[in-house]
């Protein structure tokens, strides 16, 4: 593979990038765009601002663009076990090499860096950190975030630092089932006190684990992502069970161990119920649903029970818990990241529970990833449940972006006009939210790069910057101009 670091692109390439409208807009006669880079955003722009100190960043996750799967000292990972076998991931791509991030990494933050980024959510990979998820550390795995913490704040970025993001050490899985075991939770809880006390003097704010929804139903119970179990209803309960509960023991790890103000919260793909017409019946019927709806996961987080609804209809096979674990679950968090992508459309009915979910048409528009159907309310939605509902006051939008079919150009520029679309529907909604009052303190776009998107593997791209996966070489598209614009203007533009 040719080596194709260079300086990257600059915030002068991508002000030329959004055009030579722009371009006018923004600097003074003859000055070029370096004047455009030092001048202050427009003026008070009434409508479409978002709050002045709303943090601007992009999200990644470690074994979708890291590579260096076996490199200094790491452990196997069940997404590397999984993707290792024939048949499981499209056209059986893994994320062995993925974006070699692990080794350019300082490009990439330049290219954050370009973008005007504030901030930056990454994961740690556990198995690199500890390669049996228990037991002896290696210190090479820590280093490489410790060196990333240090250049994300060299260059004026904040890191976030997710701490799961699916990769749990097989050794794990091996031993005692991985969520299945409550060995699993505690161990968890372990790594994250480790970590949060190593890096806590740089990192301050951690998200525990990622889309607590996606990894245990998918992965436990539909089979379909790592570790690929089809779990019967009892047992996948109890997996439900160990997730929240590895979050609420890691939050008191965090709480125990990091530098004092170091904060923590959830990252959810919280399935947020829209009012499919925008009337108070409907929006009541909405509050129900989404609490329904989010029972096994954030609800049980933010409310310390599981719903009478959510235990009857499991019976038998409900999960088996104690008091102290609810407690724990729902350890007090600083903030609730939500991860937002497809819609959810509800409405009210007369008959118990008194609201419906309302199909999708067959024609309903969607992005390149087949799950993903287009849905801008939800960037309203979701976070206004969040304050209304469990009164959450710190609310980050940890992940919202879309998958494309993209292709360079002649000049090999990448014109995802789909993407801007999508992105400025989304930061509409995101506005309206915020102009409400509804407390929001970022937006993390998934995804800087294109990456390895699970199943899809390289196919689907959910990148700003595209990815020419021969040479790795990155090239921002469209979208990344669009983009830095809204963060200059910290407004829609
Ligand atoms: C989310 C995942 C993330 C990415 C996006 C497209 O569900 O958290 O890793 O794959 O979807």
């Amino acid at each position: 593979m040719n080596d194709t670091r260079t300086a990257g692109p600059s915030r002068r390439d991508l002000i030329k990038l959004a055009g030579a409208g722009t371009l006018a807009l923004n600097s003074a006669p003859a000055a070029g765009a370096q004047a455009a880079e030092e001048q202050a955003a427009p003026g008070p722009c009434t409508a479409r601002t978002f709050p002045a100190d709303f943090l601007w960043g992009t999200a990644t996750s470690s074994y979708q663009i890291e590579g260096a799967w076996n490199e200094d000292d790491k452990g196997e990972s069940i997404w590397d076990r999984f993707a290792h076998t024939p048949g499981r991931i499209r056209n059986n791509d893994t994320g062995d090499v993925a974006l070699d991030h692990y080794h350019r990494y300082k490009e990439d933050v330049r290219l954050m860096k370009a973008l005007g980024a504030q901030t930056y959510r990454f994961s740690i990979s556990w198995p690199r950190v500890f390669p049996q998820g228990t037991g002896t550390l290696n210190p090479k795995g820590l280093d490489f975030y410790d060196r990333l913490a240090d250049e994300l704040l060299g260059n004026g970025i904040e890191p976030f630092a997710t701490l799961y993001h699916w990769d749990l050490p097989q050794s794990l899985q091996d031993s005692v089932g991985g969520w299945e075991s409550r060995e699993t939770a505690t161990a968890f809880a372990d790594y994250a006190g480790y970590v949060s006390e190593k890096l806590s003097d740089r990192i301050k704010r951690f998200f525990t684990l990622n889309e607590f929804a996606t990894f245990v139903e998918w992965g436990y119970g539909a089979g379909q992502l790592a570790p690929g179990l089809k779990l019967p209803r009892a047992r996948l309960n109890q997996v439900r069970h160990h997730a929240v509960l590895a979050h609420g023991l890691a939050v008191q790890a965090i709480r125990s161990r990091a530098k004092p103000g170091t904060q923590v919260g959830p990252a959810e793909n919280i399935t947020a119920a829209v009012p499919v017409i925008e009337t108070a019946e409907n929006i009541a019927a909405a509050e129900r649903a989404t609490r329904e709806l989010n029972a096994g996961y954030l609800t049980v987080m933010l409310e310390g029970r599981y719903t009478d609804a959510f235990l009857s209809s499991a019976g038998p096979d409900a999960p088996q818990f104690t008091d102290d674990d609810l407690k724990t679950i729902a350890s007090p968090v600083d903030f609730v990241g939500i991860n937002v992508y497809t819609p959810t459309y509800a409405r009210a009915i007369d008959a118990p529970p008194g609201y419906e979910v309302v199909p999708l048409s067959k024609s309903h528009p969607r992005m390149a990833s087949s799950w993903q159907f287009v849905g801008p309310e939800s960037l309203y939605w979701a976070p206004k449940h969040l304050q209304k509902i469990w009164n959450v006051n710190e609310i980050y939008i940890s992940e919202n972006g879309c998958g494309t079919d993209d292709t360079p150009a002649a000049d090999s520029i990448v014109y995802d006009s789909d993407r801007i679309m999508f992105l400025r529907n989304n930061l509409t909604m995101l506005q309206r939210a915020v102009a409400e009052g509804v407390p929001v303190r970022g937006y993390f776009l998934w995804s800087l790069l294109d990456n390895f998107e699970w199943l899809d593997g390289y196919g689907t791209r959910f990148g700003l910057v595209h990815i020419d996966y021969a040479t790795l070489k990155r090239t921002p598209k469209l979208s990344a101009a669009f983009y830095s614009e809204v963060i200059r203007r910290n407004a829609l533009p």
